[in-house]
């Protein structure tokens, strides 16, 4: 596996998109992902991720589900499309709870060990499996259950090290990230609270990871890739004008659409940790993609 840079764009449900996707490539993101796909859906011939073969270099998707049929069904129905697969591991919500998705499987490990190895075996591309610190703090497995993506032939862990109990705040423990990397044979990818270039590279120096993945922080900025590697170079880098990344969003999904909806939870990413924030109530505000294009003209 060659990557052009050691900075990977998270998977993110309702964010990762084919323009959000496409724009953090520019930005210098070594790989991107598609936000959290369920097989049975991919089985059934539905693509949602909607990935743009010629414009999109090293793209993976990111799978849910663990019925072993659907699991190769959906990797037949895809598999020209992705560079990557990624096994959901880690996503903490009650919904996911319920359907037996994302992090309550750290709690079967066999379960896991089934379905990571159906996966290898229907795609001859590389699997990753992204994880927790463990589904609950009493249960603390990342080594159990990483150890089982590598023995099954996964070809990298991505860890965000916390409990899936503490959702996406509470403590973190990049630690865990270190440990894994001295366990592991197989690359490990860091993600967790990176918001800053220099987060980026404390964590790389602390854990000696492979590579660094990030979602709120490219949630927000797309250009964070390009911030990091040019910090990693020259010890300095640039921000860029959160009104023109807005513009180049809206202008991107006239050919690769998206409800209103989900173009205005982008644009909101985009103003609201920014100097512009005093707009982000106009913006929550607008009807259509007129009423949003108006308010961002400068
Ligand atoms: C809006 C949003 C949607 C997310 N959707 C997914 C998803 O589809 N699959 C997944 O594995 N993680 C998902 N995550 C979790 C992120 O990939 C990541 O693991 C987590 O946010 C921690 O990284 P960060 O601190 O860089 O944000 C999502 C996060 C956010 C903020």
């Amino acid at each position: 596996m060659k990557f052009s840079s050691k900075y990977f764009a998270a998977p993110m449900v309702g964010v990762s998109d084919t323009a959000f996707r496409i724009m953090c490539r520019k930005y210098g993101a070594g790989l991107t992902f598609t936000e959290m796909t369920y097989v049975a859906s991919l089985a059934r011939g539905i693509d949602k991720v909607k990935i743009d073969r010629r414009r999109e270099k090293s793209v993976g998707i990111q799978l849910a589900g663990t019925n072993l049929e659907e699991i190769k069904s959906a990797v037949n129905f895809i598999d020209r499309k992705v560079d990557i697969y990624d096994y959901n591991l880690g996503c903490p919500v009650n919904k996911a709870q319920r359907q037996r998705v994302g992090a309550i499987l750290m709690e079967d490990p066999k379960l896991v060990k089934k379905v990571l190895s159906k996966l290898v075996s229907s795609t001859n591309k590389p699997v990753f499996a992204k994880i927790r610190s463990g589904f609950k703090s009493s249960n603390i497995n990342y080594k159990t259950i990483a150890k089982i993506a590598q023995d099954v032939g996964c070809s990298a862990v991505t860890i965000h090290p916390r409990t899936a109990d503490k959702k996406r705040s509470g403590a973190i423990f990049w630690e865990h990230i270190r440990d894994l990397k001295d366990k592991l044979n197989i690359p490990v990818i860091a993600n967790g609270d990176i918001f800053t270039p220099e987060d980026a590279s404390y964590v790389s120096k602390y854990s000696n990871c492979d590579y660094v993945m990030l979602a709120r922080a490219a949630a927000r900025d797309p250009t964070i890739f390009k911030q990091c590697i040019d910090f990693d170079k020259k010890g300095k880098y640039k921000i860029t004008d959160k009104i023109s990344l807005s513009n180049e969003y809206l202008s991107l999904i006239e050919k690769y659409p998206v409800k209103f909806k989900v173009a205005k939870e982008h644009i909101n990413y985009f103003i609201k940790y920014s100097e512009y924030k005093q707009i982000t109530q106009k913006i929550n505000k607008s009807k259509d993609i007129k009423e949003l294009k108006s308010i961002l003209k400068k």
